[in-house]
């Protein structure tokens, strides 16, 4: 391994730890061989050295000079392909099947609710992801999975800590933010499992019957010695600021702090997530809902925060648009979060400029 100036890079160089940009993006994953296009891009980020292997590899020709998307593996592609990602898989799967044994002994009472030894995992998850500018590209790339309430579990508590640190929050207020983010759909474990494992949508019937969660999991919580602001995520993650959500149909400054980012991070994810009903809602749609409705809905600052820094994670990847064309992200409009720049080839199409083309999926 090798420390090399990014001015002398070349193609088939093969980089030997994920390089990330100055403010925590992923711009190439560990054991990418590099491409003229790789380099170009890493150069658009203003880094200066990156650690390369001292063996360099063959970069086929027409991968090379065809200068086109389709031939070469996408960001995610190679995400996937990366240790990394596929020791990070391993492990949230463990967690998740851990978590689901521990919630169902929580829920029948036979064991002590120990927020610490809960959340222990989600820290060792963060550490293997490569901190908070790694933890999305994982999540992204882990959206096929099915997306039991113990994956969900596990994916709000690490969006929850990462909006509580993009928003700058005390170590004390990330630390409970992760463990409401991880708490927060507790009481369905206390939910009829027919509902929770049906493959259709729910009916209102049913609908109203798995709303009960945030009471049965406020009651089962109420009286331990845990931190109130987990307690009230609990009861209260589903509240909406302009009073359309429930159980209390509370408004503003009602709904605890904790609990508005653990909001985000739970609508976030559910849209996001493949449903026994639906395929995922890609990202930009859902950052496209946010940018309509968010400031009604959802507390101002932590939704701004989430917006102005989840759009960031997408740079460099490959998003396919409306039309069938296939491009890379290269640039995103503060205006216009949802509608960055991509680039098709040898052009670059500004979707906050052309209307009626939008992203319908990262690939
Ligand atoms: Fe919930």
């Amino acid at each position: 391994m090798k420390l090399v100036s990014v001015d002398k890079l070349i193609p088939g160089m093969v980089v030997s730890e994920n390089v990330y940009t100055l403010d925590d993006r992923l711009v190439a994953p560990k054991d990418t061989v590099l491409t003229q296009k790789d380099i170009d891009r890493i150069r658009s980020f203003s880094l200066y050295n990156i650690f390369v292997e001292e063996e360099m590899k063959a970069v086929p020709e027409d991968k090379e000079a065809s200068g086109t998307t389709d031939l070469e593996p996408s960001y995610s592609e190679r995400l996937r392909n990366t240790q990394e990602f596929i020791i990070f898989k391993q492990h949230i799967e463990d967690c998740a099947e851990e978590l689901e044994e521990s919630f169902r002994m929580l829920a029948n009472e036979s064991i002590p609710l120990d927020v610490d030894k809960l959340t222990e995992p989600v820290y060792h998850l963060f550490v293997e992801a490569g901190g908070t500018a790694g933890i999305f590209d994982m999540l992204h790339n882990l959206r096929d999975n099915s997306d039991a309430v113990f994956m969900h579990s596990l994916n709000v508590s690490l969006i929850s800590n990462t909006l509580a640190t993009w928003m700058r929050l005390p170590e004390d207020k990330i630390q409970v933010a992760t463990a409401a983010g991880l708490l927060h759909d507790i009481g369905k474990m206390l939910i009829p499992s027919y509902l929770l494992n049906k493959d259709k949508q729910l009916t209102d019937y049913e609908q109203k019957a798995m709303n009960e969660h945030v009471l049965k999991g406020y009651e089962l919580v109420k009286d331990k010695d845990i931190d109130v602001h987990i307690k009230n995520t609990i009861l209260m993650h589903h509240e909406m600021r302009d009073g359309s959500g429930f159980p209390l149909h509370l408004k503003n400054e009602k709904i605890d702090e904790i609990s508005s980012i653990v909001t985000i991070a739970n609508v976030y994810d559910n849209l996001t997530a493949r449903r026994a009903h639906r395929d995922p809602i890609c990202p930009f749609a859902v950052i496209e809902h946010f940018e309509k409705s968010g400031l009604e809905k959802y507390e101002p600052n932590a939704i701004m925060t989430f917006m102005g820094n989840i759009v960031n994670t997408f740079i460099a990847n490959r998003v396919m648009l409306n039309t069938g064309q296939v491009g890379e992200i290269i640039f995103i409009n503060p205006d216009h979060l949802s509608k960055p720049t991509i680039k098709c080839g040898d052009e670059f199409i500004d979707l906050a400029k052309k209307r009626g083309l939008s992203i319908v999926s990262v690939i």
